[in-house]
């Protein structure tokens, strides 16, 4: 529960890590955009520390941070309304990090499956901030007293995590200073699948480009892939029972509800008794009709990179209004001599 004296206030962030999938934009920004218009203060980060934890080829992350503010911004994410930053300019962000990993326990850590997955059997080989990261994550959440906290399902645990560390930390130094953020997990698209193997999320690290639909994929593209979704051979279901045990045909008629804000009952309503031959031409019109226009402004706004970096310069101060103060009370109650 959120602890009624803290002002609701919205953060999330994503990894420039590379292109923007489908996943990304139903699972979070389309929500990102959703809590922005309903007028709550919004902060939206592109978390290139965190991207690092992994190798990055500089020239690609600096590409891939404005590019990923250009789908930000092409997805609705107004300048205006929402505070866009990337982390490196915020560097409260990295120092309250500091003190979480000094709070987050050993354990802690290592049962955070993300790390197992993204590790593997590599475990002594990957990076220290690997390990790390979602301190440094609980501090992106919490240097903002941020209350809300959108995302998909895969983020869940590290949110989980969010809440023990401020937990922890109130508790040890007898304070009621940070939140305990809610995670909002909603919407038909909250796990969005491979389009090739309807068991394993669609993700930008994928070896296969047909798995996921790119936000920056033409509209030839986006119909090819969808054409060629795995699928199985029954016609579509009437309601959403009928879906529990066809993983594949309720990762398409999910994004189909996703993308046309629709409930799924009403979308087998529609569609029920369909075979996938008549809805998958469907569904590609639909996807294209909805994402055609974000990936060509996102080509306009990455035409003028210098306009990106004064949006993100802009941002940084604006977040720094916020983070310095809670920064400073936080090594105040830490006891650091300032
Ligand atoms: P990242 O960059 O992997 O993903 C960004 C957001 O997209 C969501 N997402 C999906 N949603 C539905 N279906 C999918 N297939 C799918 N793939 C990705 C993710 O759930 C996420 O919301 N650790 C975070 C970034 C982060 C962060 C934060 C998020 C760093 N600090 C603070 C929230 C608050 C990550 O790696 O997300």
């Amino acid at each position: 529960m959120t602890t009624p004296t803290f002002t609701p206030r919205v953060f999330s962030g994503i990894q420039p890590s590379g292109g923007l999938t489908l996943g990304n934009y139903l699972g979070a920004i389309k929500r990102f955009v959703q809590m922005q218009d309903a007028g709550m203060p919004t902060v939206y980060c592109m978390v290139d520390l965190h991207a690092i934890t992994v190798w990055q080829d500089p020239s690609d992350l600096q590409h891939n941070t404005r590019e990923l503010a250009a789908g930000f911004i092409a997805s609705g994410i107004s300048p205006e309304k929402s505070i866009l930053i990337n982390q490196s300019q915020v560097p409260e962000h990295a120092q309250l990090g500091w003190i979480f990993s000094c709070v987050a326990r050993m354990g802690w850590m290592q049962r955070m499956t993300q790390f197992k997955d993204k590790a593997g059997k590599n475990t002594q080989n990957v990076s220290l901030g690997l390990f790390g990261y979602p301190a440094l994550m609980a501090a992106d959440i919490l240097v903002y007293h941020a209350t809300h906290v959108p995302v998909g399902e895969d983020q869940k645990q590290h949110l989980e995590l969010t809440r023990d560390i401020a937990t922890k930390f109130n508790h040890d130094y007898g304070v009621d200073f940070f939140p305990i953020t809610e995670p909002v997990i909603e919407g038909a698209a909250t796990r969005v699948m491979s389009l090739r193997d309807g068991s394993k999320k669609m993700s930008k690290s994928d070896p296969s480009d047909a798995s996921r639909i790119n936000m920056t994929d033409d509209a030839d593209t986006i119909a090819k892939k969808i054409r060629k979704a795995k699928t199985d051979p029954d016609a579509l279901p009437s309601e959403a029972a009928g879906l529990s045990e066809r993983p594949e045909a309720r990762n398409l008629i999910n994004i189909y509800a996703a993308l046309s804000e629709q409930p799924v009952d009403d979308v087998l309503r529609e569609v029920g008794g369909q075979q996938f031959g008549a809805f998958k031409p469907l569904l590609a019109e639909l996807a294209v009709s909805k994402l055609s226009p974000i990936s060509s402004e996102m080509a306009r706004l990455m035409a003028d990179p210098a306009e990106i970096d004064r949006i993100l310069a802009r941002g940084a101060r604006q977040a720094r209004e916020i983070t310095v103060p809670i920064l400073e009370k936080t090594y105040e109650i830490v006891g650091m001599v300032r």
